[in-house]
């Protein structure tokens, strides 16, 4: 038995951000970042409340340490709110998630009858529906995934205005994450039919509509296909799970500090390559099933298709050829880190990823000699 379930409102397009107008008379926790509160954005969002008073906690940094949501937690308790807005990327978002269970834990309870809304001003993540949050222990230089039900945002709400200030890298970053959540929910073993039909329509989105918003940065309409995309692979993986290429994006970001969304787009041709057996697939009577399903993809994207192997190199090369529009280079060398020590780390790296929770439902089994292959490709050794 399978169950696929969101339980998030979502309020989507122009105009979205008004849902905040019913909050009213509430002591409100905004969560953010010091860009969305220097840039007005926190502003923007707090304009839509009626007579609230609103403490915001604005010290979230790109792939929050644990020190961040320690400090959250304090001053979630400090101003005793009980309505929560997170208000930015899947940083603040991921953050604000984590500062809520924790207070939850600590206060027994009490804060899960919080009103409690994601805002997310990239278009990317899907945090704003699924039950993850990412956290990053700094001393230990790893990602920490969170999961529970309880963290799933019971609002979202998509307004495509607030993504159109995104710089371009962060347009490309972000959106190649939610292709991959896409693809990799679509080849996943926990894939079903309803989380099958998030991801293509998510992938036929990002593939028309992210070069335009990435050229284009206010092209509304852009964006907000761009926006809905990211949310439907969100709900994709909530229900399906991820796969390999973010278990070695949580890896090597980690250690090479490169942010999620780039990681994974470096990352990505590779792993569908690897899962779908390119080398053997097609050619003779042994192509996976992947290989298969991905040429499904193909076809959706109106790609020559006439075997797996063509359908996944087609698509491939459409991979490829977003990343080269969007500057996002083939390997991490290309990128300009410094990966000279990753060969001698390789062994430990490649463990640090296979243990990665998103790797159980990679749909190739992982053995650690091609994980350690796949790292050293990526890292252009
Ligand atoms: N919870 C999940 O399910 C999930 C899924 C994938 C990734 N993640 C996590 O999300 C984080 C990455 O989130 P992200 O890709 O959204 O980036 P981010 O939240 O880290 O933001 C990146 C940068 O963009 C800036 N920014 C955000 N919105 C902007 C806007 N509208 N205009 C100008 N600048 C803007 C931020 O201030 C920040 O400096 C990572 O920690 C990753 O591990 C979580
Ligand atoms: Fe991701």
């Amino acid at each position: 038995m399978k169950e696929f379930s969101f339980s998030t409102r979502i309020f989507f397009g122009e105009g979205a951000l008004d849902r905040l107008q019913k909050v009213k008379g509430k002591n409100v926790l905004i969560v953010s970042d010091s860009f969305m509160a220097q840039s007005g954005v926190v502003d923007k969002v707090a304009s839509h409340l009626t007579d609230c008073q609103v403490t915001v906690f604005s010290e979230v940094v790109p792939e929050p340490p644990l020190t961040v949501v320690a400090a959250g937690v304090k001053c979630l308790q400090n101003c005793e709110a009980t309505v929560m807005i997170a208000v930015g990327g899947g940083s603040c978002i991921d953050a604000a998630k984590a500062i809520r269970t924790l207070s939850t834990q600590i206060h027994g309870g009490k804060a899960e009858v919080m009103e409690c809304f994601a805002i997310p001003t990239t278009s990317g993540t899907g945090s704003e529906v699924t039950e993850y949050a990412v956290i990053t222990d700094t001393e230990k230089g790893v990602k920490i995934p969170l999961a529970s039900r309880a963290m799933r945002p019971p609002t979202a709400i998509l307004d495509p205005s607030l993504v159109v200030s995104s710089p371009p890298s962060v347009t490309a970053n972000s959106g190649m994450d939610a292709l991959t959540h896409a693809l990799e929910a679509y080849i996943s073993t926990g894939a079903n039919d309803f989380s099958d039909a998030m991801a293509e329509k998510a992938v036929s989105l990002l593939c028309k509509w992210l070069p335009i918003a990435y050229d284009d940065g206010e092209n509304l309409l852009a964006r907000e296909k761009v926006h809905n995309a990211s949310c439907l692979a969100g709900l994709a993986f909530n229900s399906a799970g991820l796969g390999l290429c973010h278990g070695m994006a949580h890896t090597l970001g980690a250690r090479l500090h490169v942010p999620h969304g780039l990681a994974n787009a470096i990352i990505l041709p590779y792993i569908i390559r690897y899962n779908a057996d390119l080398d053997t697939g097609g050619r003779t009577s042994k192509f996976t099933e992947t290989a298969a399903k991905l040429q499904r993809i193909a076809k959706l994207l109106y790609l020559p298709s006439t075997t797996p192997v063509v359908g996944v190199s087609q698509l491939i090369h459409i991979i490829d050829d977003m990343n080269s529009e969007m500057n996002i280079p083939k390997t991490f060398k290309a990128l300009g880190m410094d990966v000279k020590d990753i060969r001698t780390e390789v062994d430990e790296l490649a463990e640090i990823a296979m243990a990665d929770t998103t790797v159980t439902t990679n749909p190739r089994e992982v053995k650690k000699a091609d994980v350690k292959k796949l790292l050293l490709k990526v890292c252009g050794l």
